[in-house]
């Protein structure tokens, strides 16, 4: 099983469109796929139609046993593709871990158990740095990070990789992509090549500012079932691709 992050510590840069699009393109390769929506506003949950549970307090639980996992999972319209909602609660993750010891290792090992049933687990992840934030960071294969090509972008990725210095974590895990990226500016393009030689794990392709993308929330869907032939669609197919070769996934029937 391997586990994708969609984070970022800035807000608004593309997460979940991107978790949403990644799942999508991940099941569609024949994967057995579980998109994890960590963010207690829902969003990825809502563009896939699936209700966030009922259940009272659910982040108490949530990484108590892999089997309260199982039983809040639920499948999506399309084939090897299911979804763990978000809950109101997971607004709460921080305290709770912080309560629990503030250790690091806790939804990795909860997941564990998953490994038998999915072979790929995406995490849509909200923004911020903290203590659920590190657990992401032990959990994930690959870290995706949505990045907008401006200076400020530029200045958080920076405290993104000095964290993971001060934490003695390896960057290796770290895979930026650029999003809302326009071509005909020219601060877009310097940033993006300055970025792109300092950092040389950036994944090549970039999503373009596409209107589709905005339309994912009308339409609640990945933009390849109301606008396959996109430009934006055939970005986020290709970079799920580059995704799927870092991480050595095998195309299932090949
Ligand atoms: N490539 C793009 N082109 C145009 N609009 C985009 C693009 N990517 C994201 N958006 C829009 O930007 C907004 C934020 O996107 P999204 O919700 O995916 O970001 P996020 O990082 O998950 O945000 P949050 O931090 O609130 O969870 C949404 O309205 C989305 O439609
Ligand atoms: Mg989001």
């Amino acid at each position: 099983m391997k586990t994708v992050a969609c984070y970022s510590i800035k807000g608004g840069v593309g997460k979940t469109a991107s978790a949403v699009n990644f799942s999508y393109w991940s099941a569609h390769q024949g994967h057995r796929t579980l998109l994890i929506d960590l963010d207690a506003q829902g969003a990825s949950s809502f563009y896939f139609r699936v209700r966030n549970p009922s259940k009272k307090n659910w982040a108490k639980r949530f990484f108590k046993t892999y089997e309260q996992l199982l039983d809040q999972i639920k499948q999506s319209d399309f084939n090897q593709l299911d979804i763990l909602p978000a809950h109101h609660s997971f607004r709460h993750f921080d305290t709770l871990l912080a309560e629990h010891g503030g250790k690091t290792n806790r939804l990795r090992k909860v997941l564990k158990g998953l490994a038998v049933h999915y072979d790929v687990v995406i995490f849509d992840c909200p923004p911020s740095i903290s203590l659920l934030a590190e657990n992401i960071f032990a959990a994930a294969d690959l870290i995706s990070v949505p990045m907008i090509p401006t200076t400020l972008s530029q200045r958080t990725f920076g405290q993104l990789l000095d964290f993971f210095d001060q934490q003695g974590y390896s960057q290796d895990r770290i895979r930026p992509f650029f999003t809302l990226a326009d071509g005909r500016k020219q601060l877009h393009r310097d940033t993006a090549a300055t970025l792109r030689k300092a950092y040389p794990l950036f994944l090549e392709q970039a999503i373009p500012h596409s209107t589709y993308v905005e339309k994912m929330g009308l339409h609640q869907a990945p933009i390849d079932l109301f606008a396959h032939n996109s430009q934006a669609n055939r970005c986020y197919q290709a970079l799920w691709q580059e995704i799927a070769s870092a991480l050595n996934l095998n195309h299932p029937s090949s």
